[in-house]
């Protein structure tokens, strides 16, 4: 199969070799212990170690593996499956998760198409994630996907390289995603629905207002077509302090709210919320096209 990946520096295509990556131009990157590849530039990081901190990560895969998104976790993998069957590529179907943080989706992603059709040619799959601690823990997951810390604002893949880009509640580049899909190619964006978290924010906020629509529909006006959106909207019952403010810290609240709302948070043992989310497919439209802001 020839190379998906981009040099960082060069922007030549990089070459597997016995402990990592190389381009032509021979600018190398050596596989991590753990089995990842950083390709993330020391000048392109706006901090010292960008993405989210081992806490955040922590707590996310606490409260992951307790099941309580398994359902959001299905439903991408209902949809991504459907667009897997309607590719028809051949020995190069390549899957991304811009933004995978510590694996959760895209490990269970794989099983899920592995399991579902052994007859399947072989799909590749990347993850991408700025925070080492993040891809880290994702390499723990699964050896056999390509975990790599890059950021999706330079990510490293080739122009038209990848038929699926998955984007789950993380930062979004419509221009970079845009570039690295081939044509036709789809992306799957995951956001919060205007209720989600309900629950928890009725205790962090005097007035729990709705999240408004995400910006991604007029950015990606030009480039891309939306091709469905489906709502997933459940209540969850947590348990546990523990389990309570793992879900805090895995969302942007934990930086913004003061002491004494956390510890009103800290002091709850049972909390009933709602998860509401939107999932978006959009297509990659056929042409260049001008993006409008
Ligand atoms: C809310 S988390 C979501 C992680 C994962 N998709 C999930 O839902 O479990 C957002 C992720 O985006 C990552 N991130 C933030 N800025 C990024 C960037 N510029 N490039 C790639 N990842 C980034 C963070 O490190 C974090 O892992
Ligand atoms: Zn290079």
């Amino acid at each position: 199969m020839s190379s998906i990946l981009q040099c960082p520096v060069c922007r030549k295509p990089l070459f597997l070799t016995t402990n990592g990556y190389q381009c032509a131009a021979l600018h190398s990157f050596d596989a991590a212990r753990q089995g990842y590849v950083n390709l993330l530039l020391a000048h392109k990081k706006h901090s010292k170690e960008p993405g989210d901190v081992p806490e955040m990560i922590r707590s996310r895969r606490r409260f992951l593996d307790l099941g309580y998104y398994n359902q959001v976790s299905e439903a991408i993998n209902e949809i991504t499956g459907v667009l897997l069957s309607g590719l028809g590529c051949g020995s190069d179907c390549s899957v991304l998760d811009a933004g995978c943080g510590e694996g959760f989706y895209l490990h269970r992603l794989k099983n899920f198409v592995d399991f579902g059709d052994k007859t399947r040619r072989p799909i590749e799959y990347h993850g991408v994630d700025v925070s080492k601690f993040a891809v880290r823990q994702a390499t723990q997951r699964d050896r056999a996907t390509a975990w790599f810390v890059a950021s999706i604002n330079d990510l490293p893949f080739l122009e038209a390289s990848l038929d699926i880009v998955l984007n789950i509640f993380s930062p979004t580049n419509i221009l970079e995603f845009s570039r690295v899909l081939k044509q036709n190619g789809s992306l799957l964006f995951v956001s919060p629905g205007p209720r989600h978290l309900n629950g928890l924010r009725d205790i962090i906020y005097p007035v729990t207002r709705e999240h408004a629509a995400p910006s991604i529909t007029e950015k990606a006006e030009g480039l891309f077509s939306l091709l469905t959106m489906s709502r997933l909207n459940y209540q969850l019952e947590l348990e546990g302090s523990q389990t309570i403010m793992d879900l805090l810290a895995m969302t942007p609240y934990f930086w913004n709210i003061n002491r004494p709302t956390k510890a009103k948070v800290a002091a709850l043992d049972r909390l009933a919320l709602e998860v509401d989310v939107e999932i978006r497919v959009f297509t990659k439209r056929e042409g260049r096209a001008t993006l409008t802001s």
